[in-house]
């Protein structure tokens, strides 16, 4: 690769920064070297405790054990809300922007406070206790904040499906968690279009049992069918709720939320989160990274049906006192130029978006941009996954007109927080790379063998040594968590991704070494978007791969091969495709179908991905050893349909 450019640090924005250039190597040494010391200064300093924790950290990763401030007590929802109740009771915490651009609402410190009482309250009356498990199906309205807050409030444990899975993928998660309510809406609104919400969730739990109650907010105010037993509006619930609720006090080790995410297999793991670490990780990377200072205006753009929208929309800003931007919309409604319309009508000061959303927005050319503003801006981040050089600079000069550094922040639903990211008053920026671990993380490169590689090298990512905000385990499923992360690579969390080191110590992730794709910054197993098209009864086999995609950055690439006898048509692809819609969501539909009469196997009848990948990549020339194959043919009337597409 060739060098890069570099963009130094900028003297006006490390004059206001929080940790500074001279700073940052002691400080960071000290993160590594009296980790104990150094993480309990910042639980304490970061964090109101009602008790006092015992034991820093311990850990044993063969055993997937991880433990932070065990004995510690405290309340996410005290520490995002009530504590700042006194100072800045009066100042917003939620700005709130409508799809449609005249709709937008402010909800202050003392407000939310309120509602997050009476909704606590709310769970309560439909039997939710500590330890319960409820589900959020929720488009981005005002409301999820109070929802997700009033869970941490009594000690429930919230698991946010993302508003775009389907009603099937719902059904899934609710009875993996074991969810006894759903909050949802009535409808949701994108991009100047309804998302039925009420009506998937009507689907999903004619299936499961386990739910009691389904709280539903009403925000289109279109009419939704009703059962009298099950369903509780919400603006009746709180009309009626009082706004005292005592905080229950939380183990610093009681879970705090699950999240789904996607695995190498068919099945999503519930990634599980507790409580004292990961707010605190949260907290920190948020007013370090982005360098918040009071007053400041952040906007992070992600959905809350994702890790992005948990840490560094909600649990992240509001533990630091925050004015959080949330938006209901996307970015090209009405037109490509609606992030910058915002922007300046709140007067942002922070944006952290996705590489996707900045391709999909510079492929609509820069006057959507430069008829804005965008004086306010200061910092700007990226997330999600690896941001091309050519979208960087577009992102740094166009929208940032080159006086915001880029924080390009390199983590995972699993890490909880950032973990290798510039810092904006200390790290020279270089295009594309993630450049160095945050304070306490201990990244490596491993050859595929499992030996350390020194020095510049290209390799597998890894971690040493635990850091708050890690994940705890998989619910349910504690032997998939230890399997997944610590057994490849003994000693170290394994991330499921590549990188490069280069000779200045930066990290350039390369993206995923298995069997999970990046589509649009969204995560995605080939495997679960296999099994769903396997469910056709005219399906034989199927295999999913990833491929290079200018705006979504990988789109999906499936191999279909039918029963024997059965002809490939039109109607039966749109079928394919309907089906992994209805399984999934619109967001797992395939952008190509190729229809193969054999897929590429070993004789132990092990798919060759290898070769599929590089064929939907077009890298035609270099597809590497195919001696193994049982049968070498299929890949020439692979390559042959592959040139039809
Ligand atoms: C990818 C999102 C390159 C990576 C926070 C990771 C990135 C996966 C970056 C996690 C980045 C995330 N550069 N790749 N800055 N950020 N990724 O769990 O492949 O939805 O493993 O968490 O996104 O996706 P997840």
């Amino acid at each position: 690769m060739s060098e890069s450019k570099l963009y130094r640090v900028k003297p006006e924005i490390a004059a206001s920064a929080y940790i500074k250039q001279p700073d940052y190597q002691a400080l960071y040494r000290r993160s590594v070297e009296q980790p104990e010391q150094f993480w309990a200064e910042q639980a304490e300093q970061f964090l109101d405790w009602s008790q006092p924790w015992q034991t820093v950290w311990e850990y044993d990763y063969p055993k997937g054990h991880i433990r932070w401030f065990e004995g510690g007590k405290l309340n996410v929802s005290v520490n995002c809300l009530d504590r700042h109740l006194a100072q800045r009771g009066d100042q917003v915490a939620i700005i709130w922007e409508g799809d449609n651009p005249e709709h937008d609402k402010k909800i202050t410190y003392k407000a939310l406070h309120q509602q997050v009482c009476q909704f606590a309250n709310v769970l309560k009356v439909q039997g939710v206790q500590k330890g319960d498990r409820v589900c959020i199906y929720l488009p981005m309205v005002a409301e999820a904040a109070t929802v997700m807050l009033a869970c941490t409030r009594i000690g429930a444990v919230h698991s946010v499906v993302f508003g775009g899975f389907s009603a099937e993928a719902l059904k899934d998660r609710i009875l993996d968690a074991d969810c006894k309510v759903v909050v949802c809406a009535d409808e949701g609104k994108r991009g100047g279009k309804t998302i039925p919400i009420k009506a998937n969730v009507d689907e999903a739990i004619n299936n499961c049992p386990c739910v009691e109650k389904v709280i539903v907010i009403k925000n289109s105010g279109n009419p939704v069918s009703w059962d009298e037993n099950r369903n509780v509006w919400y603006h009746e619930a709180m009309a009626a709720a009082p706004d005292n609720c005592p905080a229950e006090q939380m183990d610093a080790e009681d879970p705090l939320f699950i999240l789904y995410t996607s695995g190498s297999t068919g099945k999503p793991k519930g990634i599980l989160h507790t409580t004292g670490g990961y707010l605190l990780y949260a907290a920190m990377t948020h007013k370090y990274v982005f360098d918040y200072h009071d007053g400041d205006i952040y906007w992070c753009t992600a959905d809350i049906g994702w890790v992005t929208g948990h840490s560094y929309m909600i649990y992240g800003p509001l533990c630091n006192g925050a004015t959080t931007l949330m938006f209901e919309g996307v970015p090209t409604y009405p037109d490509a130029g609606r992030f910058w319309q915002v922007v300046d009508k709140h007067q942002v000061n922070i944006f952290y978006t996705a590489p996707t959303a900045i391709r999909a927005l510079m492929a609509q050319g820069n006057d959507f941009v430069t008829r804005s503003n965008r004086s306010s801006l200061r910092i700007l981040g990226s997330v999600g996954e690896p941001i091309n050089p050519e979208a960087w600079e577009w992102y740094y000069h166009v929208v940032g007109e080159g006086r915001c550094p880029i924080m390009d922040t390199w983590w995972q639903t699993e890490t909880g927080g950032i973990l290798i990211t510039p810092l904006p008053g200390v790290t020279a920026l270089k295009p594309g790379s993630a450049t160095l671990p945050f304070f306490g993380i201990q990244p490596d490169i491993m050859d595929g063998n499992g030996n350390l590689m020194s020095g510049e090298a290209t390799g597998i990512l890894v971690i040493g040594k635990p850091w708050p905000g890690q994940a705890r385990t998989i619910y349910g499923d504690h032997q998939r968590f230890v399997d997944t992360y610590f057994k490849a690579y003994p000693g170290y969390y394994f991330a499921g991704d590549g990188a490069r080191r280069d000779q200045d110590g930066y990290y350039w992730i390369t993206g995923r070494v298995d069997d999970v794709i990046n589509v649009s910054g969204h995560r995605l197993g080939t495997a679960e978007v296999e099994s769903a098209l396997v469910l056709h009864e005219l399906v034989a086999e199927a295999a999913v791969v990833g491929y290079p995609h200018d705006i979504k950055g990988q789109g999906i690439y499936a191999y279909v091969t039918l029963n024997a006898g059965v002809p490939p048509t039109e109607a039966l692809r749109q079928e394919l495709l309907q089906l992994v819609r209805k399984e999934i969501g619109a967001i797992a539909t395939p952008d190509v179908i190729q229809w193969a009469t054999g897929l590429p196997k070993t004789r132990s009848g092990k798919i060759m991905r290898r070769i599929l990948r590089k064929v939907a990549a077009d890298e035609l020339d270099n597809l590497g050893d195919t001696s193994t194959l049982a049968d070498p043919s299929v890949v020439e009337e692979i390559i042959k349909n592959h040139a039809k597409q």
